[in-house]
C-alpha cells in the first residue's frame, strides 16, 4: 500500500528543509515573507538623509591635494558614502563625489559605460574637459555631460583650482554587471581640427542640413549663463508648491532628459519659499549653488548653506524652506527618475493628497 509518500523517508522539519535548499543554492520564497511585511508601505530605502558641509569637504580637498600631489590616472575625487548602502554609493543608484585638479594638472583620458556629469564649483575658461574631441570649458556653475562610452580628459590651464561635483550611475552599473573601463592610452584626446567639427554645432537652434542630424547621448555643455537667464524668465512664476521654480536640463535634440539614467536640475526657492510636504519614489542629491534653507527629509531636518550637498532617498517625506526672506536659494540636483519613467515606477505626490486618501478610505470603510 502507498499513499504517494514514502514511508522509509522521514519529513523534515522546515529548517532543516531550508538548510537543504541552502546546500542546493536554492531558497523558499517563504523566507522573505517577512521582508514583504515590512516593504509594505513602501519603497522603503535604506539610504540616509546625508548632508556634507563644504567647509569640511573644502578641508578634505585640499588635504588630498597634499596626499595625492598629482591627479593623473587616478582622479582625485572624494566620494560620498552613505552609511545606509552595505555597497557604497550616495544613493543606490548614483555616486556623488567632487574632483580638484590643480593649475597645470591633466586627468588621464578614459571612457566607461558609466554616465556622467560634472557641475562647476570653482571652474574658469581655461579649466576644460575634453570630450569625444571637443574642449568643453568649465566656468562657475556651468554643467557638463560626459554620457556613457564617451572618452574624457580633464585640463586645469587656468591659475586656480579647479573644482566640481561629479554625479555618475555607478551603483546602478554595478546592479546591472555593466562595468568596465577603457584608457586611452595617452594622456590626451586628439582635439577635433576646428569648432566646424563639433557636436556643439550640430545640437543648437540650427544645424548643418547636409548631414544626417546627431543621435543617442549627447556630450553638452549647458552654460551658466543661459541657465540663469532662464531662471530669470519664470522668476514670477510660482513654479511647483513642492520645489519653486524647478527647472530640468533637457537634451537639446529630445526634449527628455539630460542623461539617460540621470534628470539634473536647477531650483530657484524665492525668498520666505516654504514648500508643500511631499514624496518621490526617485532618489536624489542636492548641491547648493547660494542661499541659506532647511530642509525637512523624514524625521530629519537639515539646515543647508552654500556648497553643501545633502541626500534625498526614495519615499522620504520632503519638505524644503528659504530660510531668507530677502535672498534667493538656488539648487541643483540629480536624480534616478528617468529610470523610474522607463519603468513606470515613478511617482511624486504630496502629503495632502495621502491625507485626502486616508480620509475617503476611513470613510468608505465605515
Ligand atoms: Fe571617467
Amino acid at each position: 500500500m502507498t499513499n504517494g509518500t514514502s514511508t522509509s523517508t522521514p519529513v523534515k522539519t522546515l529548517q532543516e528543509f531550508d538548510t537543504a535548499l541552502a546546500e542546493s543554492s536554492m531558497r523558499g520564497q517563504w523566507q522573505y515573507d517577512e521582508m514583504l511585511e515590512r516593504l509594505i508601505g513602501g519603497p522603503k530605502s535604506t539610504v540616509r538623509a546625508m548632508l556634507w558641509k563644504w567647509e569640511a569637504i573644502q578641508k578634505q580637498l585640499m588635504e588630498a591635494c597634499a596626499v595625492m600631489p598629482e591627479s593623473f590616472t587616478a582622479r582625485r575625487n572624494l566620494s560620498f558614502i552613505n552609511p545606509g548602502l552595505e555597497r557604497g554609493g550616495t544613493t543606490q543608484t548614483i555616486l556623488a563625489g567632487m574632483q580638484i585638479v590643480k593649475p597645470g594638472e591633466v586627468a588621464w583620458a578614459h571612457r566607461h559605460p558609466i554616465s556622467a556629469l560634472r557641475f562647476v564649483i570653482e571652474g574658469d575658461t581655461k579649466l576644460y574637459t575634453v570630450v569625444n574631441g571637443e574642449p568643453l570649458p568649465m566656468e562657475p556653475n556651468d554643467l557638463v555631460l560626459t554620457p556613457a562610452w564617451s572618452w574624457h580628459d580633464h585640463h586645469n590651464e587656468s591659475d586656480g583650482l579647479g573644482i566640481w561635483l561629479d554625479v555618475l550611475d555607478v551603483p546602478l552599473m554595478l546592479s546591472l554587471g555593466q562595468m568596465a573601463y577603457e584608457p586611452l592610452g595617452q594622456t590626451t584626446q586628439q582635439l577635433l581640427p576646428d569648432s566646424s567639427h563639433h557636436l556643439s554645432a550640430r545640437t543648437g537652434i540650427v544645424r548643418p542640413l547636409w548631414e544626417k542630424p546627431p543621435t543617442g547621448d549627447l556630450p553638452c555643455r549647458y552654460p551658466w549663463k543661459e541657465v540663469r537667464r532662464q531662471l530669470d524668465v519664470f522668476a514670477d512664476s510660482d513654479g511647483s508648491p513642492n520645489d519653486g521654480v524647478i527647472l530640468e536640463y533637457v537634451n537639446p535634440l529630445t526634449g527628455g532628459p539630460a542623461l539617460p539614467t540621470l534628470r539634473c536640475c536647477v531650483q530657484r526657492l524665492r525668498p520666505g519659499f516654504k514648500g508643500q510636504k511631499h514624496r518621490k519614489t526617485s532618489s536624489t542629491v542636492v548641491y547648493v549653488i547660494e542661499g541659506h534653507g532647511t530642509t525637512r527629509i523624514g524625521e530629519t531636518e537639515i539646515s543647508w548653506g552654500p556648497r553643501d550637498l545633502f541626500v534625498l532617498p526614495t519615499w522620504a517625506w520632503i519638505e524644503h524652506q528659504n530660510n531668507s526672506s530677502s535672498s534667493e536659494a538656488l539648487l541643483f540636483s540629480v536624480s534616478d527618475a528617468p529610470l523610474l519613467e522607463a519603468a513606470h515606477l515613478y511617482r511624486e505626490e504630496p502629503e495632502s493628497t495621502v491625507r485626502s486618501r486616508s480620509v475617503s478610505e476611513t470613510k468608505k470603510e465605515k
